[in-house]
C-alpha cells in the first residue's frame, strides 16, 4: 500500500453494513493512516460509538458532539483531512451530499471537504438502481467524487437483498483509500480555531557561552518554531515566540522576546507559559552550560584545556512539573530507538505529545525546509506523519494540540 494518504477522514453511514467499518477503521490505523470519524446518527443504531473509537483509537464525531456546547467549528476541522471516505453510504446520505444539505454533522462537512472523496455505497439493489439514486450519484462523480461498487452479493437479512447493492470489503477499501491522491492544504485557508488563545513558542539554539567570543551551540535554523508561531498567528492565536539566535525575519503579528542562552530562555518561557495554554518546544535547548565563563577573551594554550560544564535547566521538565492542564508539546531528536526514547521522554517531561525526528535522514530536521515526523504520546502510542514542509508541520500540529486542549477543558 502507498504511504499516503496520511489524514482520513472516514464516515459512517446508517447501513447495516456500518459493522464493517470497525474492520476498516483498523486497517487503515494499521497502514498508518490517522483516522478521524464521524458517525451519522443512523450509522449508531448498527454500530456502537465504542467499537468505532476502539478501533479508530480516538474519539469519534457525531451530531451529538457536533450540537454540543463547544466554541469549535468541527464540521470545518474534520474537513481538513486529507481524504474522506464514506462508508455504508446510504440513498439518504448520497442524497443529502448531492443537494448541498448541511443538516447534520456528515452533510456539513462533506460541503466543506477539499480532499478527493470515497463513497462506498451499500444498499438493496432496487434502492441503487433507482433513478433517483442514480442521478444523485452522477451528480456526486461530476464533481469527481469516486465510487467504489456496490458489489454483487447478499445485503442485509438473507432473502431480502441479493444482487448489486453490497458493499464492497474493508480490505478494498482501505487498499482504495490510501490509492487517493492527498489533498495539499492551501496555505491561505484558515479558520481562526485558535482565538482567545495564547501559545507559547521556542525556537532555534540556544548559546551557552565559555568567554565574551566562544561559545557551545547547534545548528537550530529555527524554522520549525517560526513556521508554529506564524501558523498559530494565523489561526487567531495570540503568540509569543521566544528565539535563539536565528537567521529569520520575525512572524508578523508575533511578539518575539530574543534570547541567547538557556538560561534566559528558561526564564522568558516560564514567564510567558503563566498566561498561556499552549506551549510549543521546538528550541533545540543546549543541555550544558560552561560552569565559570570568563569574563575576558581565553588566550590560546600550547596545551589542553578542559571545560567544565553544569546541567541546564530542562525548561520542558520544568513546565511539566507546574503544568495546570496546560498543553505541553516536545520535539526530540533520535538517531536510534526513537519512538521507546520520546516515550519516555515524554512521560518523564509531562508533555502531551512529542514530535520525533531523525536528524540522519537528509532534507529534514536542523536546517532543512522539511521535516518528517513521527508523533509519540506518553502512552506510547504514535503516528508517522509523510515527509511535510515545516509549515505543514505546524498545521498539524497544532491540529493535534488544540485537539488536547479541547478534550482537556471540555470546551
Ligand atoms: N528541552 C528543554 N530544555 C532542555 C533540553 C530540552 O526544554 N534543557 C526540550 C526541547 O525543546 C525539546 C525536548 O525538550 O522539546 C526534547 O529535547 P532533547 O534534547 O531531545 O531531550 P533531552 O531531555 O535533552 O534528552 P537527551 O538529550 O537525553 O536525549
Amino acid at each position: 500500500m502507498s504511504a499516503e494518504p496520511h489524514r482520513v477522514l472516514v464516515i459512517v453511514g446508517g447501513s447495516v453494513a456500518a459493522i464493517k467499518a470497525p474492520s476498516l477503521l483498523r486497517r487503515l490505523h494499521e497502514a498508518g493512516a490517522e483516522v478521524q470519524v464521524i458517525a451519522t446518527r443512523a450509522a449508531l443504531a448498527f454500530v456502537t460509538p465504542l467499537s468505532l473509537a476502539t478501533a479508530a483509537e480516538r474519539e469519534i464525531a457525531s451530531d451529538d458532539t457536533w450540537f454540543a456546547p463547544r466554541p469549535d467549528a468541527q464540521h470545518l476541522k474534520l474537513a481538513r483531512a486529507d481524504v474522506s471516505v464514506i462508508v455504508g453510504a446510504t440513498a439518504d446520505l448520497l442524497a443529502r451530499a448531492a443537494h448541498g444539505l448541511a443538516s447534520d454533522l456528515a452533510s456539513a462537512t462533506l460541503l466543506s471537504v477539499r480532499g478527493p472523496v470515497l463513497w462506498v455505497p451499500a444498499m438493496n439493489e432496487q434502492m441503487w438502481t433507482h433513478p433517483a439514486v442514480q442521478a444523485n450519484v452522477a451528480t456526486l462523480k461530476s464533481w469527481g467524487h469516486h465510487f467504489l461498487g456496490p458489489v454483487e452479493g447478499a445485503f442485509g437479512t438473507a432473502g431480502e437483498g441479493a444482487g448489486t447493492g453490497r458493499m464492497a470489503e474493508p480490505e478494498e477499501i482501505a487498499a482504495a483509500v490510501l490509492a487517493l491522491p492527498p489533498h495539499k492544504p492551501q496555505a491561505t485557508s484558515r479558520t481562526p480555531d485558535l482565538q482567545g488563545l495564547t501559545l507559547v513558542v521556542s525556537a532555534g539554539p540556544t548559546r551557552e557561552y565559555l568567554d565574551p567570543v566562544r561559545f557551545i551551540s547547534n545548528p537550530s535554523s529555527g524554522k520549525m518554531g517560526y513556521a508554529v508561531a506564524s501558523e498559530a498567528q494565523a489561526r487567531g492565536a495570540n503568540v509569543i515566540l521566544v528565539s535563539g539566535p536565528v537567521n529569520l525575519p520575525d512572524p508578523p503579528g508575533v511578539q518575539v522576546i530574543k534570547v541567547e542562552s538557556a538560561v534566559q530562555m528558561h526564564d522568558a518561557v516560564l514567564d510567558a507559559a503563566q498566561d498561556a495554554q499552549i506551549i510549543v518546544m521546538t528550541a533545540a535547548v543546549a543541555d550544558y552550560r560552561a560552569a565559570a565563563p570568563k569574563s575576558e577573551k581565553e588566550a590560546k594554550t600550547a596545551g589542553e584545556v578542559s571545560i567544565h560544564l553544569v546541567p541546564n535547566p530542562d525548561i520542558l521538565a520544568a513546565l511539566g512539573r507546574e503544568k495546570a492542564g496546560r498543553v505541553l508539546v516536545g520535539f526530540a531528536m533520535e538517531t536510534h530507538a526513537g519512538v521507546e526514547r520520546a516515550t519516555l521522554k515524554a512521560q518523564r517531561k509531562n508533555a502531551d505529545f512529542i514530535l520525533l525526528n531523525y536528524p540522519t535522514q537528509s532534507g529534514t530536521a536542523f536546517g532543512g525546509d522539511d521535516n518528517q515526523v513521527t508523533l509519540v504520546r506518553p502512552n506510547g502510542s504514535h503516528a508517522q506523519w509523510p515527509r511535510l514542509s515545516k509549515r505543514e508541520v505546524a498545521v498539524r500540529l497544532l491540529d493535534e494540540a488544540l485537539q488536547v486542549y479541547m478534550q482537556r477543558t471540555g470546551a
